[in-house]
């Protein structure tokens, strides 16, 4: 079970995918840790891990005039170049690049993304302060965490897994933070329990 993960920045998701391997919970291997960012601590965790690591920034593309197709496509051909196959199963955890349908089209197999909110409710990026906003503003009194298929349109594709988060009043954003990537640490590594079983 090859598992390609990707990501942009800390990595704590993809750590939690690190540690459920070794503890036994999933029962794959990361083939391949895949950033967009040269300084994302990701690829720190993925080199003490032993496990392969891929830079490739979407800087590089548009310093050379290349596009964004470009460098999706190219991106697609390298993960397959580098696996010699395609990848069982693809995670985005915490990538904050958006892949197109031209990305997309050379897979069959799973790929999936962890947002942290409920489905259709704070789509794209800082969903977690728009969150918090809305409940300062009584709007909402839950948020949550999914793990769902990606398709072209962004944070929109089949839900695999979601949990509801309650925003207490004496939370802060920082504390609901810390509960969001708590949570996503556990609904992820189930998400890809699921789909590999
Ligand atoms: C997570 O909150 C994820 O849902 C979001 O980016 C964050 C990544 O965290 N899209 P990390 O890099 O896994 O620590």
């Amino acid at each position: 079970m090859k598992i390609v993960v990707y990501v942009s920045g800390n990595g704590s998701n993809l750590q939690a995918i690190i540690d459920s391997i070794k503890n036994g919970v999933i029962k794959g291997e990361i083939a391949l840790v895949v950033s967009n960012k040269a300084n994302a601590y990701g690829l720190e965790r993925a080199a003490q891990n032993n496990i392969p690591t891929m830079v490739k920034t979407l800087k590089s593309y548009k310093d050379q005039g290349k596009s964004r197709v470009e460098y999706d496509v190219d991106l697609a051909k390298e993960v397959l170049q580098k696996l010699g196959r395609e990848p069982d199963l693809q995670v985005l955890a915490g990538f904050m690049h958006i892949l197109s349908a031209d990305f997309l089209n050379h897979f069959k197999n799973p790929i999936i993304n962890l947002h942290p909110a409920l489905p259709g409710a704070f789509d794209g990026a800082h969903a977690i302060e728009r969150a918090f906003e809305a409940y300062t503003k009584g709007e909402i009194q839950y948020t949550g965490v999914m793990v769902h298929r990606v398709i072209p349109e962004v944070d929109r594709g089949a839900v695999v897994l979601q949990e509801q988060i309650p925003i207490q009043e004496q939370d802060t954003l920082e504390s609901l933070e810390t509960k969001i990537h708590a949570v996503e640490h556990q609904l992820l590594v189930k998400a890809i329990v699921k789909l590999i079983q």
